[in-house]
């Protein structure tokens, strides 16, 4: 299969769209709690927002296509240490991974992998130290994905219903 993986352009919104609301889908279709939704809004309004944290903080989005149609997407930013973070913290510069998605008929096919090597390339290349990035933890499939990687688990997010 011939996969192409390109810079994220304003040309390409809609489609981005389209992925952040595959995205959240998937995500409310794993919920056990049933806490979370897509309104109709969620993906213009998602959408900017990622675009606006990509643009205040070094971002960059990859697409992958095949046959000039958008089938998943990478997005990252380099974060930097805060003087709070540093009395905490060994200097360190991390990337971290905003967004990842393959849509549903191309999973499987190594494009997540494709994705991955691109953005952690440009990490490099940026000078990070460390890449990181959130999963939800009902979502086990993403959880064996970056483990394949090589990323271990850092932080566990607790909640209960009152
Ligand atoms: C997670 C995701 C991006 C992986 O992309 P993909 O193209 O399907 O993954 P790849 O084909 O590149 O797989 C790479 C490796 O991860 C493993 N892997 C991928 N998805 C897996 C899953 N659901 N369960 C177990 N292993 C999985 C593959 O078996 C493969 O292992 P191998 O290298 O030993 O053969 C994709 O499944 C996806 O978009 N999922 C829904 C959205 C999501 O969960 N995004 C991440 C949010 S944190």
């Amino acid at each position: 299969m011939n996969i192409i993986i390109k810079k994220y352009k304003e040309s390409d919104f809609g489609d981005l769209v389209e992925l952040m609301e595959e995205l959240q889908d998937f995500i409310v279709n794993i919920d056990p709690m049933k806490r979370l939704r897509r309104l109709p809004l969620y993906g213009k309004i998602y959408t900017d927002d990622l675009l606006k944290k990509i643009k205040q903080n070094q971002g960059i989005i990859f697409l992958a296509e095949h046959q000039n149609k958008v089938i998943g997407c990478v997005a990252g930013i380099i974060e930097k240490q805060t003087k709070y973070d540093l009395v905490r913290c060994k200097p360190t510069k991390p990337g971290k991974i905003l967004e990842l998605i393959v849509t549903k008929d191309y999973r499987s096919q190594k494009v997540g992998n494709l994705l991955m090597d691109k953005i952690e390339k440009h990490f490099k290349k940026a000078k990070c130290t460390v890449v990181y990035t959130d999963i939800f933890e009902p979502n086990k499939g993403a959880y064996k994905f970056y483990q394949k990687l090589n990323y271990k688990s850092r932080l566990i997010y607790m909640i209960k219903p009152i």
